[in-house]
């Protein structure tokens, strides 16, 4: 709680600062407070105008957006809002954030995103261990999702349910990895790279599972920025899959199909734009907004049904423990666990709140960006042909957002600002071992990576945060990211250094 004033007192001098910004055309490129001598650069403002936060300190990505901080009203929906991310929903059956259960993926958003950043690296998973942001993702022979199980597997349960996995049936081993150079760069250089295999018993399994499944994690992406990514245009995002196209990029084709973008209740349909897997279109249909309710199982007006499977409702209600434990029948159980119409357990005003935080959360600026060693990596980072997935800057729209209409008309927009995430927001196939389901893995924005040891104290990367620092990651790019990596393989180690410097900076 103390940290949390902390927080906001030092919001308060950040809008100083922005506002003198505005005049003098100051910043900082520690976030110490100091005033700087040189007007900044577009680059600095990896958010826009509107969508960036010079806080360069462990808070930096837990942020609102100066149009937050212009509105009273938005502040106070942010900060109501911050709260449904940062805390434990509990089984309660009244009181705030209560309804956790019958089963769940996690207690609180924020065990997955420490910080508001990316998961850690870990040995294990239990689902109670801050910073575990692994999902699982288990699938058949044919790599799609085992339907006796929720695509996001549960493995919390409240009693007297079993959860659908026992997690101490799960098993993470590290592996090493000799790729086909023998882990050298051409300059004698060593390196070592490690990656996931992951098992479940098939006795920690509460459902029937099919003869054959296999195990994949895959780890959280930073939260702060998303509303930005919200704005851009979908006709943007189709360009540049035309254009990558046109270059001879293998893209994931099907998704640019009209008949396969993803419907909205408002009836509108979009091409993918967040998550590994590209599986979600919009914001206000987007990861966080089905978290709060997937992930937790707690019920809204608009999903008063449970994130549950028909098999798993099947076997708890014949399970004879269970019914003399809740003293109900079989089909009891089974309508209680299936309903339509279950009590909400979130208010729609709890959720515009929580949406406003979602949207609400800046994107810090980049830093040191004059600094000689990180413009010379900057050089090189286009040079190797990095930016043909990593695309620097996008501009956003009007930035009338689609989507839901109970959110629709009350969150912060970002209409026309130029943005730096690094990304082209399609997909690409990096070959590697042990790969994402599918193979097809949407290009990682990479602005406010480099403050992630700073924020949350790690800094693994990739899908499943096998990469332990950013010269492992951009050593697992295959396909057509090979001839990248080949350059990058090629340049003198001051050079590769200077490269991530560059990547630390924005
Ligand atoms: C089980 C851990 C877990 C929890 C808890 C969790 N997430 Fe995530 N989140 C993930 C994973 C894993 C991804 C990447 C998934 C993918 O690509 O399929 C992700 C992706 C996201 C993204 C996408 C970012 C992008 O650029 O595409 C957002 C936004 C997000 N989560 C918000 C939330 C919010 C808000 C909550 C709470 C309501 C939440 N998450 C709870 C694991 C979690
Ligand atoms: C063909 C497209 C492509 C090219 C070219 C490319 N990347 Fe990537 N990059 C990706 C994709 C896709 C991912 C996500 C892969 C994953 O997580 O499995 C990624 C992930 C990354 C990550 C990890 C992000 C994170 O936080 O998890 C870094 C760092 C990175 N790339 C840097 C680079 C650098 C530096 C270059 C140039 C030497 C480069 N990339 C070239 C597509 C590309």
């Amino acid at each position: 709680m103390y940290i949390m004033k902390l927080k906001y007192l030092y919001r308060a001098n950040i809008l100083l600062l922005t506002c003198c910004f505005a005049i003098a055309g100051c910043g900082d490129d520690n976030g110490n407070g100091k005033l700087p001598q040189e007007e900044l650069s577009e680059e600095y403002y990896s958010g826009g105008l509107l969508g960036t936060t010079f806080n360069a300190t462990t808070y930096a990505y837990e942020q609102p957006t100066p149009v937050v901080d212009a509105s009273p009203e938005f502040l106070l929906g942010f900060k109501r809002g911050e709260a449904s991310f940062e805390h434990e929903f509990t089984s309660n059956v009244d009181g705030v954030r209560r309804g956790l259960g019958p089963v769940s993926v996690r207690s609180s958003c924020i065990t997955c995103h420490p910080a508001y950043g990316h998961g850690k690296q870990m040995e294990q998973y239990r689902s109670k261990d801050f910073g575990n942001g692994y999902l699982l993702v288990v699938t058949d022979a044919n790599d799609n999702y085992v339907s006796q199980l929720t695509g996001m597997p549960q493995t919390q349960a409240t009693y007297p349910y079993l959860p659908p996995i026992d997690e101490s049936g799960i098993h993470i081993e590290w592996k090493n990895y000799t790729d086909v150079y023998g882990n050298v760069f051409p300059d004698g250089e060593t390196y070592s790279l490690i990656y996931p295999e992951v098992s479940i018993d098939r006795s920690a399994i509460n459902v029937p599972m099919p003869d054959f499944y296999k195990v994949r994690l895959e780890a959280t992406i930073g939260i702060y920025g998303t509303g930005l990514i919200d704005a851009i245009p979908d006709d943007s995002i189709l360009a540049q899959y035309h254009y990558e196209k046109s270059r001879g990029f293998t893209l994931n084709d099907a998704k640019y199909q009209p008949e396969n973008f993803i419907k909205e209740v408002d009836g509108t349909s979009h091409p993918g734009r967040y998550t590994y897997g590209l599986s979600r279109g919009t914001l206000q249909n987007g990861p966080g907004a089905n978290a709060i309710w997937n992930i937790t199982n707690v019920t809204r007006s608009d999903r008063r049904y449970h994130y549950i499977t028909t098999a798993y409702a099947t076997a708890m209600s014949q399970n004879r423990d269970i019914q003399t434990k809740l003293g109900k029948s079989e089909q009891e159980i089974y309508d209680d666990l299936m309903s339509r119409d279950l009590p909400v357990e979130m208010s729609d005003k709890d959720y515009i709140d929580f949406m406003v935080w979602h949207r609400g959360l800046a994107v810090p600026a980049a830093r040191n960006l004059n600094d000689p060693d990180v413009k010379k990596g900057k050089e090189k980072f286009y040079e190797t042909g990095c930016t043909s997935c990593h695309r620097p800057s996008w501009t956003t729209g009007a930035d009338d957002y689609a989507g839901d209409p109970m959110v629709k008309g009350k969150l912060p927009r970002y209409p026309n600002q130029k943005i730096w995430p690094y990304s082209d927001f399609l997909q690409h196939r990096l070959d590697m071992v042990n790969d994402i389901r599918t193979g097809w893995c949407r290009t990682t924005p990479l602005w406010g990576r480099g403050l992630s040891e700073k924020c949350t104290g790690a800094s693994e990367h990739l899908h499943d945060m096998r990469a332990r620092n950013y010269n492992e990651a951009i050593l697992w790019h295959g396909g057509d990211a090979k001839f990248a990596k080949e350059k990058y393989r090629n340049l003198p180690k001051k050079d590769r250094e200077a490269l991530i410097k560059f990547l630390e900076s924005i």
